[in-house]
């Protein structure tokens, strides 16, 4: 497949294809913290993303939730629909834990009585701040019925994730999403990994996710193969 460099991100690069429908995703190893102040490497994250991703848009999709990819296409390229990114990152949270805890002076770990949804405008140089719906509509960042379609599928995404999740004992404690159009269509894009969700061991609590990157807690590669192991029974 012919693959033109479209761009390059902190995790992944983009390629055109062939297609101008279509885009190849390649996942890489390079892991980045605090809106790329901290740089690093987690070895084989790009393999291990790739296929995690891939299991959860599968599960997804089988739910109704419309997404990108169209198909796994190696250990580290999927190919996916070309999507125009709506400039909002999304965050389902369940339990308290990073900015939210830190924000509102919560315990980590603190069970949420309502799943919060909070809005991210994408930008790096501002360092992506909070929005509300309020600032994405007169920013004309989303229309009101993208971002309540936003809404419902974040919203959706997280009773199917936390449910199957749950089964191979581990909490969802919270995510981003990115969305963005397809023909006039919200679908869901990007990845879900452990770079874009905390979970935690259910049973013992530990971090199998980003935060062991972020945090310096060492064995990062070693929890992201546990979570695609818990999946999938991949080794
Ligand atoms: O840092 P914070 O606690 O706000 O992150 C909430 C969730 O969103 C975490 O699961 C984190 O991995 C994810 N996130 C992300 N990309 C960002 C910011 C947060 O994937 N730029």
């Amino acid at each position: 497949m012919e693959k033109k460099p479209l761009y390059e991100g902190k995790a992944k690069q983009m390629f055109a294809t062939e297609n101008p429908d279509e885009l190849l995703v390649y996942y890489k190893d390079d892991a980045t913290a605090f809106n790329g102040e901290k740089k690093g490497i987690i070895t084989d994250k790009g393999v291990l993303n790739n296929k995690i991703a891939t299991f959860f848009f599968e599960l997804l999709g089988k739910a109704g939730i419309p997404h990108h990819l169209l198909k796994r296409l190696s250990d580290r390229e999927m190919l996916v629909k070309k999507l125009t990114i709506l400039p909002v990152e999304v965050v389902v949270r369940n339990i308290a834990a990073g900015s939210l805890a830190k924000r509102l002076g919560l315990a980590e770990g603190t069970k949420m009585a309502k799943t919060v949804l909070e809005f991210y405008y994408k930008d790096d140089e501002l360092g992506d701040p909070m929005i509300n719906d309020y600032h994405i509509a007169a920013m004309n960042l989303a229309t009101p019925e993208q971002i309540q379609k936003v809404s419902e599928y974040a919203l959706k995404t997280n009773e199917i994730l936390s449910a199957y999740l749950k089964e191979k004992d581990l909490e969802l404690i919270d995510f981003k999403l990115e969305f963005g159009l397809y023909k006039g269509e919200v679908i869901l894009g990007d990845e879900i990994s452990p770079d874009t969700c905390r979970f935690w061991d259910s049973k013992t609590g530990e971090k199998m996710d980003k935060d062991r990157f972020r945090r310096d807690l060492g064995n990062g590669e070693e929890a992201y193969k546990e979570v695609l192991y818990r999946l999938t029974g991949e080794k």
